[in-house]
């Protein structure tokens, strides 16, 4: 027979509280000034986590964690910016103590065009926050992770990642990244109490697809076996489940929320 592992930490369904709640936990979650993830904040602090709204917006940071419960607080964070993020992350350990949560979902779509009329910028740019900047996020928390042998990290990467969306090519290329990067640091960190998963949305009303062409929106939307755009909050509760500690068997993995999209 298997040695069974530890699983103290997993709740007990006789003696439960209520699932996936998030009390006394601190989550982080960037890109949470508006759209999926505003939703995403708002779920977890419903939950009962104290959430640090990370954004380059912070007007709009503060007035999303004004709005929530739990002590939650905004802070002014580039993701795109390796300092930044350690500052951010500081910052936060520095008011907290600790960071149960992280959810990457900063990100922007970039500009509708061929391979062949996008700039170095427009390339560099789409690496540079959703990329990299899922990569500056989880070096920055995972040493505080490790230390305290727990840790749920979440990446918001896209449909495009596994379908590549044409005239989308650089965004595609980067929700690609995110998905096997999330891969990896799952692997790395399976044996620590810290799980890593991927959620990919279809298209879902927000203000990223303003950066897009209607015909663009309109070949994503008519790709989805359901017929509808998917709404903000149908992505925050796949991230509450992933984020919380009943998901304590799964990591390495990448949950669609796609209307059906893709079922691979
Ligand atoms: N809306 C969709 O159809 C859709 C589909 C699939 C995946 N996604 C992904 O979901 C995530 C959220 O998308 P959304 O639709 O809510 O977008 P959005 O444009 O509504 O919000 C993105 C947020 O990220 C912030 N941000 C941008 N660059 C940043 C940076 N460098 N540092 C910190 N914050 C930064 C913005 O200020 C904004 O508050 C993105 O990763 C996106 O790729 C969206």
């Amino acid at each position: 027979m298997l040695p069974m592992e530890d699983v103290s930490e997993v709740p007990n369904q006789r003696h439960a509280r209520q699932a996936f709640s998030l009390e006394g936990q601190t989550a982080i979650v960037t890109g949470a000034a508006t759209g999926i993830g505003e939703a995403i904040a708002v779920r977890l602090a419903s939950a009962g986590a104290g959430v640090a709204v990370f954004d380059l917006n912070l007007a709009g940071a503060e007035h999303v964690a004004h709005s929530l419960p739990n002590h939650s607080f905004a802070v002014e964070v580039d993701v795109s910016d390796a300092a930044s993020v350690r500052q951010g992350v500081e910052a936060v350990l520095s008011r907290t103590g600790q960071i149960d949560i992280l959810v990457n979902n900063a990100g922007i779509a970039g500009r509708a065009a061929f391979v062949w009329e996008q700039t170095d910028e427009d390339w560099q740019r789409n690496i540079a926050i959703n990329l990299t900047g899922v990569f500056n996020c989880c070096r920055a928390v995972t040493p505080s992770m490790r230390s305290r042998g727990y840790g749920r990290i979440v990446n918001v990467a896209s449909i495009a990642g596994k379908e590549g969306n044409p005239r989308m090519a650089p965004y595609s290329a980067t929700k690609a990244g995110v998905i096997a990067f999330t891969k990896s640091l799952g692997k790395e960190l399976a044996t620590e109490g810290i799980c890593v998963n991927a959620v990919s949305p279809a298209v879902v009303h927000t203000q990223i697809l303003d950066q897009l062409t209607p015909e663009q929106v309109t070949y994503m939307t008519d790709r989805i076996p359901m017929r509808r755009a998917g709404k903000a909050e149908e992505i925050a509760y796949v991230v509450q489940f992933l984020a919380s500690r009943e998901c304590s068997f799964v990591t390495s993995q990448c949950y669609d929320a796609s209307g059906g999209r893709a079922t691979y």
